[in-house]
């Protein structure tokens, strides 16, 4: 079955957050159970697409309102990935480094819409073009929602029309929203079907790929359930599309999260090798960043953001740092200026117990996870999320609100079979008291030790998950 996934982005190539992980990665399974899986992507002028090879396979050149404009499709050589990955080179839109934000100002590019429409539009021309055409498209958040409307509805795409389509929603804080004079760009469509575009007056990328695709996807069943009271203005929409959504949990890719292989890690070790594994990273990760191996260590890796909670780690850390208790922390991110600031006064202040490096460091946080004890996620809102996973292949216990994708992945040690610390309601309160639970934890080792080993047998990885879409593609195209 032929299935092309279009996103921003996809680990290694290009990775903002865990759209990457899971675009790079689901494919190749997807393609262990004999599916014809490919990627297509911008070609973004950053590091990566610069130390590899590209083949053209098309160029020409598309409408983008009244405009034309030229690209090149083009597939990496080598085959690195696990599956074919396809770049769109549109000269003067992807050719910066920044995914979704210009890296100087940090601020998001001007022309964000003319960007990801004429991406998907050449995407489009592409099948349009192709002899055998995909038998699903997959799309992924709100930069390629445009696909299932302008499949469904422009009069350039009607050969396409009949060609299912899914959209996983992986964050649906962000929509894509824009002026209404905006959809003059796209290929001519019934003007009375505008309506589609919109929601709350404007046009709302994300809006339109859930009304008019086959199938809605997101990362978790808990999700799946939030979206219907908690989109950020959606609800309603995804109430009145429950009949063609479903949960599917993401899982990880077991070939790059492993602590016995992982290139990036001091010291390699299997579940069997655990202990003297664990305290081996520990002692390098602390090392690096001048903390007292001997308390327990408790990181935070993501990006420095509301959703994430991360608001609420400065003063949920200084009640720690600022008594007796002896307990350190590590934070690997980027995100909210004054967060930064604040961060990196605690780590003056706090030296020996705090650091945090603040920056987006792929291997600094496999370092992370191997050598803490603990991982904490407060999240408000976690469509999946995989850290908790990675922390528990490598032996590190997550300390983990209980909320979407953190719900479903992490049983809480109270109940007779768990193995995470989770924790209800959004305050510091609550937090404080997790952390505290995730202390006495430490203190008890034997009990720690346990829980380390159990953590790493766990399976995240993304077979049953890769199934549950082939199935649902199946059904799709039956
Ligand atoms: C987004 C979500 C995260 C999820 C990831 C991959 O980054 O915030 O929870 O794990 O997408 O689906």
């Amino acid at each position: 079955m032929k299935i092309v996934h279009l996103s921003a982005e996809c680990y290694p190539v290009a990775k903002v957050g865990g759209l990457a992980d899971v675009v790079g990665a689901l494919p190749r399974y997807l393609n262990k159970q004999s599916a014809n899986a490919s990627v297509v992507m911008p070609k973004y002028a950053n590091e990566w697409v610069s130390e590899h090879e590209f083949e053209t396979v098309l160029s020409g050149s598309a409408p983008l309102g009244h405009w034309q404009f030229d690209y090149r499709i083009q597939r990496e050589t080598a085959d690195t990935l696990g599956f074919p990955l396809y770049v769109i080179d549109i000269p003067g839109r992807f050719d910066r480094p920044g995914v979704y934000t210009d890296e100087e100002s940090g601020g998001s590019y001007w022309d964000d819409f003319e960007r990801f429409a004429s991406f998907q539009i050449v995407a489009l021309d592409w099948f349009n073009r192709m002899e055998e055409k995909p038998e699903i498209i997959h799309c992924h958040d709100h930069h390629t929602a445009l696909v299932p409307f302008m499949i469904t509805q422009s009069y350039r795409y009607m050969d396409l029309k009949h060609i299912p389509t899914v959209l996983t929603v992986h964050n649906a804080e962000y929509h894509g929203v824009y002026d209404k004079e905006k959809a003059y760009l796209l290929p001519h469509f019934d003007e009375r079907d505008m309506g589609l575009l919109d929601w709350d007056g404007r046009l709302n990328c994300l809006a339109a790929g859930l009304k008019t695709c086959w199938e809605i996807t997101t990362v978790s069943h808990s999700y799946m359930n939030e979206l219907a009271y908690n989109s950020n203005g959606l609800e309603w929409l995804f109430q009145n599309e429950t009949q063609k959504s479903r949960g599917i949990i993401n899982g990880i890719d077991t070939d790059v999260w492993d602590p016995e292989t992982d290139p990036m890690i001091a010291e390699h070790y299997s579940q069997r090798k655990m202990a003297a594994g664990k305290r081996e990273n520990k002692r390098v990760l602390c090392d690096r960043f001048g903390l007292d191996p001997q308390y327990p260590t408790i990181s935070f890796i993501g990006r420095l953001v509301h959703e994430k909670g991360a608001d609420m780690l400065p003063d949920l850390f200084r009640t720690y740092l600022e008594s007796p208790q002896s307990v350190n922390f590590i934070v690997l991110g980027t995100g909210d200026r004054s967060l930064h600031h604040q961060f990196q006064a605690m780590s003056d202040r706090f030296v020996g117990y705090f650091d945090a490096t603040l920056d987006y460091n792929e291997s600094l946080a496999h370092q992370i996870y191997a050598g803490s004890d603990f991982m904490i996620m407060p999240s408000r809102v976690e469509p999946c999320g995989l850290n908790q996973m990675y922390s528990m292949r490598y032996g590190t216990v997550p300390i983990v609100r209980n909320i979407g994708g953190l719900k479903d992945t992490v049983v809480d040690i109270g109940t007779s079979d768990g193995y995470g610390i989770t924790f209800n309601d959004f305050t510091l309160h609550a937090a404080q008291d997790a952390v505290q639970r995730a202390i006495d934890l430490f203190q008890d080792g034997r009990k720690m030790a346990g829980i380390r080993k159990r953590i790493m047998n766990l399976d995240f990885s993304w077979n049953a998950s890769a199934k549950e879409y082939i199935n649902m593609y199946k059904q799709l195209s039956e």
